[in-house]
């Protein structure tokens, strides 16, 4: 592949330019994307026209910039998020039917806990997550599950820190937090009370695939103070079919 000056390959600069999106930054002028991709100004503007054309990347009539359709389309087509969000989405609709706050799957991704889906009604309460938006696994009740069944070296790594505290009650000491997991293990689920916001409390069961191992989190945030004790029977009841759809046997 060709390189630049720099030494970036082809693909090294269209993934700095890609990966200026986050997010809480979704929409960016090309001036912006060439500064924080570290590009010369020529490269970014060169490489956001060739991907506007291409419908990667969209204009819109400010001549501001996003992503655009054609890379939502590729991206969706994943196989295995889209298996597993249709396996989930039938029995995740029970659940927000029936609970009426936000029911949520996410799986581990980099060391983060990626939100595949989110159902929610009007009467849902407070929610900081949104469809691929992200929640560290030390912080949430979906992370805590993923890292609790994870493999030892994605605990050992989660485990050294920084543990960062997205609110006072985030459990940000390594061996508070070794106990916590020990916790989720034995019992087979999380309860994370004002992990992420001191308003909520996240609660989050394992998904299994057909090998039995744990490909997803299914979550639900409740009010801080609200019983958990019927939305766990729920979320384990819809856990259990959804690992059954993805061929899991116990
Ligand atoms: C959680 O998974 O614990 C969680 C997620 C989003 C929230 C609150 C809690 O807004």
């Amino acid at each position: 592949m060709a390189n630049s000056p720099s030494g970036d390959s082809v693909a090294g600069r269209l993934i700095r330019v890609l990966e200026t999106f986050t997010a809480a930054r979704m929409v960016q002028t090309a001036a912006e994307i060439g500064r924080r991709s570290g590009l010369p100004d020529s490269t970014a503007h060169r490489i956001v026209g060739d991907l506007v054309r291409a419908g990667l990347l969209e204009r819109d009539q400010d001549r501001r910039i996003r992503i655009g359709m054609r890379l939502w389309e590729l991206a969706t087509r994943s196989s295995d998020a889209l298996r597993l969000r249709q396996a989930a989405l039938p029995s995740m609709e029970r659940v927000q039917s029936r609970v009426r706050e936000h029911t949520q799957l996410a799986v581990l991704e980099q060391d983060e806990a990626l939100f595949l889906e989110r159902l929610s009604g009007p009467e849902s309460g407070s929610n900081v997550i949104r469809v691929a938006g992200r929640l560290p696994l030390h912080a949430s009740s979906s992370g805590l599950v993923l890292l609790a069944f994870g493999s030892r070296e994605l605990q050992e790594r989660i485990l050294a820190g920084p543990l960062v505290a997205l609110s006072r009650e985030t459990v940000t000491d390594a061996a508070a937090l070794r106990r916590k997991l020990a916790e989720v293990r034995r019992l087979g689920h999380a309860v994370a009370p004002g992990y992420v916001e001191e308003v909520s409390t996240g609660v989050a069961v394992p998904v299994k695939d057909e090998t039995g191992a744990v490909t997803a989190a299914l979550s639900v945030v409740l009010r801080r103070h609200d019983l958990v004790e019927a939305t766990l029977a729920e979320l384990h009841a819809a856990a259990g079919e959804i690992s059954h759809a993805l061929g899991h046997r116990r």
